[in-house]
């Protein structure tokens, strides 16, 4: 079915209001997306219709709310291509990567390399920071070139017998790089190493299948992907979780307690201790069928051709030089949000009041950040001026 901008737009009750005097175009998705109705009613109806703690009760309502619960890992699995038992559900990406790395911290010993890259968000570079303070980890950086890259050749050669982790963005929230996932993938196995792989934005924008790019762990968070707060995902592999301790300790994750001695539950409950993010699980899985029900493809095509990438790569180009010329003034070398210089000039003031977007400021816009927003589906429209 082809891609209805208007229709889809119609999904969102938020883009009916308006913003000082004028209708809501809403450019900021890529830090956090707008609901569509599916999402706000399904979650509505579950706490009027159906609601209770999953997994200890009896009753009815007990039941009915844990298979709606286990449902909504059954629409992540399938989403991702993976099985039901490697998807754990967590705070949102940053948990995920902060369980992961305490989990596979047990294991490492000062001297270990846990290579980055230069792109990542903080949330995939502050919890091995951790271990490096903690352990005497190594953290190193995979370059990123003057376009906006990474630049595969020096990160083959930053891999090697030190290294036991490689962690990197499938696609830059800074740049909107789409990064050869299963290439890096492919060459972190062969060094040895393990990998997550940190899928907020990819996941939003391409089909994600977990074991066509054999990631050893995938993360993302669900208000990115039209779904809740509160809620994110942590895709394991079977083998890989049973090797992982578990990460906080309480109610649901364990198979038996007694006075001196603990088991565990098996993944991916040993990894949700406490009541979870029952509704906001089951606003996650409504957005994931929702969002599997549009044409994922057609939304990045302009009218009548295929997307061009206009002036991206010029876009990051600028990006990278303002980042590096930051860096040599003492600020973090990393590309983030805020840490190096800031874009020349952002997005188009009028945009934000609900005016059509020209392409001029646009073109101008050094904030990469707006041509992310432009590829998602719940502000359509302004792509369609893009020519
Ligand atoms: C690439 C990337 N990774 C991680 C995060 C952190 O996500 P959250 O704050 O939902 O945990 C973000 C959020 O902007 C992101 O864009």
């Amino acid at each position: 079915m082809a891609f209805d901008v208007e229709a889809v737009r119609a999904e969102f009750p938020i883009l009916q209001r308006q913003v000082n005097g004028h209708p809501l175009v809403y450019l900021d998705s890529a830090a956090s997306a707008q609901k569509p109705e599916a999402v706000i009613s399904a979650m509505s109806r579950a706490m009027e219709t159906s609601y209770a703690n999953v997994h200890r009760g009896l009753h009815t309502l007990a039941n009915e709310t844990t298979e709606a619960f286990e449902q909504a890992r059954a629409s992540v699995a399938r989403f991702i291509g993976a099985d039901t038992d490697e998807v754990v559900f967590t705070k949102g990406a940053t948990e995920a990567i902060n369980l992961v790395a305490a989990g596979l911290g047990a294991g490492l010993k000062a001297g270990d390399e846990i290579l980055l890259t230069q792109m990542e968000h903080h949330a995939n570079i502050v919890p091995w920071h951790f271990l490096r303070e903690r352990l005497g980890v190594v953290l190193r950086f995979a370059p990123v070139t003057e376009t906006g890259e990474l630049d595969l050749a020096a990160m083959g050669q930053m891999m090697g017998p030190r290294t036991k982790v490689v962690a990197f963005s499938h696609m830059s929230n800074v740049l909107g790089t789409v990064n050869p996932a299963a290439e890096i993938i492919g060459m972190a196995k062969a060094a040895g190493a393990l990998t997550l792989v940190d899928g907020c934005q990819a996941v939003v924008h391409q089909v994600v299948d977990v074991k066509a790019l054999d990631a050893d762990f995938y993360v993302f968070s669900g208000h990115k992907l039209y779904g809740p707060t509160g809620i994110g995902v942590l895709y394991g592999k079977r083998e890989r979780l049973a090797e992982l301790p578990p990460y906080q300790g309480g109610g649901e994750m364990i198979a038996t307690v007694t006075e001196d001695a603990i088991t565990y539950a098996d993944s991916p409950h040993r990894f949700e201790a406490g009541t979870p993010a029952i509704i906001e699980a089951i606003g996650l899985g409504a957005a994931i069928e929702w969002l599997s029900g549009l044409d994922r493809g057609g939304y990045r095509r302009p009218r009548g051709g295929p997307l061009r990438p206009g002036s991206r790569p010029a876009l990051r180009r600028q990006l990278v030089a303002d980042h590096r010329r930051g860096a040599g003034q003492g600020r973090d070398p990393v590309l983030h949000h805020g840490g190096g210089a800031r874009p020349r000039c952002g997005p188009d003031p009028g945009s934000l009041r609900g005016r059509c977007p020209r392409r001029r400021p646009l073109r101008r816009a050094a904030d990469a950040s707006v041509w992310r927003h432009l590829q998602r589906p719940g502000l359509l429209w302004p792509l369609q001026h893009r020519g």
